[in-house]
């Protein structure tokens, strides 16, 4: 059983749910789907775009607190955990789903396999951050992306339940790259755009988007960004909101282009073009880094060190230091071509066949197990 419920989830989880699906004969796969992210441009087209079989169940959890989205998706889980009987549950990421989906299994006795294991930010302001610690203790089998992370479930006493497979993002990137090449053209028409003259900006954490004196100190440090830059902002709901209460969800300036969330192939056309990314997001840190484009990330901190290196992602906090950055990487010819030689800590694009082994195998023993612990028929 697949437990996949926000937009991030769809995208790493796809390469695996695809690898399983073509073992059929093995294995069967029902994908519960928390209903955390709704909205079809959050959910529904990445169904689409990535091919992702319908799930099984859908558990409509919908937008609430952290304690009442996590706990009402246990409770709803338990029932088709119970009825379907997984032998194997696997979880990705650090969402509220991932943590709720991990211990109602673990609860219910069912193995947890952690798809994207050991990722540590070191900052337990973060939601994302408790759910991470959180999932990888109650797991069995931790599907780590990049020696870091081996090392951070090492260090943490886990290492015995760690396998080291690579990133999955980088095999959906692979198999997504002939798409991304063929839409580029029209992405790029449709916002009225010239790849290497805009900047591309995405922010959804609690921590820049809540507090409505830095959501607005942070949007009017991008307008003074260089005349030469266009600024494309396709806004997650969560931002929506916060912008729509400021009252600067109108395209206003010129340069700034709000836009609606994007699809997967939509997003990558757009950051495989852009002179520079700011964002706040995991995910879109390590796609840049895996696209050779510079990026600025509005965080004191990341799970994902790796991108750090050679100047590839840097860390600013401030607003105003953020977007002086963002200025400064977006025209440096030198940093674009030194980027070129990095190397690459996210794998070889096969993770998810990896994975897809070790689950296969994971299952295969524990029916040795069981066929052992039966008791044989005295007659
Ligand atoms: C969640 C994850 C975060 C991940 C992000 C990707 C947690 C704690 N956070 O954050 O790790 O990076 O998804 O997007 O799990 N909303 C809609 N439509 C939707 C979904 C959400 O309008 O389809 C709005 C709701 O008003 C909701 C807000 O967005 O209150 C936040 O949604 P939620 O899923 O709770 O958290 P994210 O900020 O998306």
């Amino acid at each position: 059983m697949f437990v996949v419920g926000a937009r991030p989830q769809f995208i790493k989880s796809a390469p695996v749910i695809y690898e399983l699906t073509s073992r059929r004969n093995l294995v069967t796969l029902n994908i519960v789907h928390s209903g955390q992210h709704y909205a079809p441009e959050m959910s529904e087209i990445f169904f689409r775009e990535l091919r992702i079989p319908e799930p099984t169940v859908n558990l409509a959890v919908g937008s609430s607190s952290h304690a009442s989205q996590t706990s009402t998706i246990m409770s709803r889980l338990e029932r088709p955990i119970t009825k379907f009987r997984p032998n194997i549950l696997v979880v990705p990421g650090d969402t509220n789903t991932t943590l709720a989906a991990a211990l109602t299994a673990a609860k219910l006795q069912v193995p947890v396999a952690h798809l994207e294991a050991g990722l540590r930010s070191w900052d337990m302001s973060m939601p994302e951050e408790i759910n991470r610690v959180l999932t990888d203790h109650c797991s069995s089998i931790l599907l780590a992306p990049t020696q870091t992370a081996v090392t951070n479930l090492r260090n943490e006493g886990l290492g015995e339940r760690v396998y080291l497979t690579g990133d999955t993002n980088l095999d959906a990137l692979k198999r997504a790259l002939p798409l991304i090449k063929k839409k580029t053209q029209m992405i790029l028409g449709k916002f009225k755009l010239t790849p290497r003259h805009y900047v591309l900006v995405t922010l959804h954490r609690p921590s820049n988007v809540d507090n409505l004196k830095r959501l607005r100190l942070i949007r009017s440090e991008l307008i003074k960004l260089s005349s030469d830059q266009a600024i494309v902002f396709p806004i997650h709901p969560r931002t929506k909101t916060q912008l729509e209460r400021l009252e600067l969800c109108s395209n206003s300036d010129k340069r700034l282009i709000l836009a609606p969330p994007q699809g997967y192939i939509e997003v990558l056309a757009l950051l495989r073009n852009a002179s520079c990314l700011l964002t706040d997001s995991g995910g879109m840190q390590k796609e840049a880094y895996l696209l050779r484009v510079p990026c600025v990330t509005i965080r004191s901190s990341t799970e994902w060190p790796e991108t750090l290196a050679g100047g590839a992602n840097r860390l600013a906090e401030n607003p105003e230091v953020a977007c002086n950055l963002v200025a400064a990487v977006a025209m440096d010819n030198r940093l674009r071509r030194r980027l070129m030689h990095l190397s690459n800590p996210f794998g070889d694009g096969k993770a998810s066949k990896r994975i897809t082994k070790i689950i296969i195998q994971a299952i295969g023993k524990l029916y040795k197990k069981r066929a052992s612990q039966t008791i044989p028929n005295e007659s």
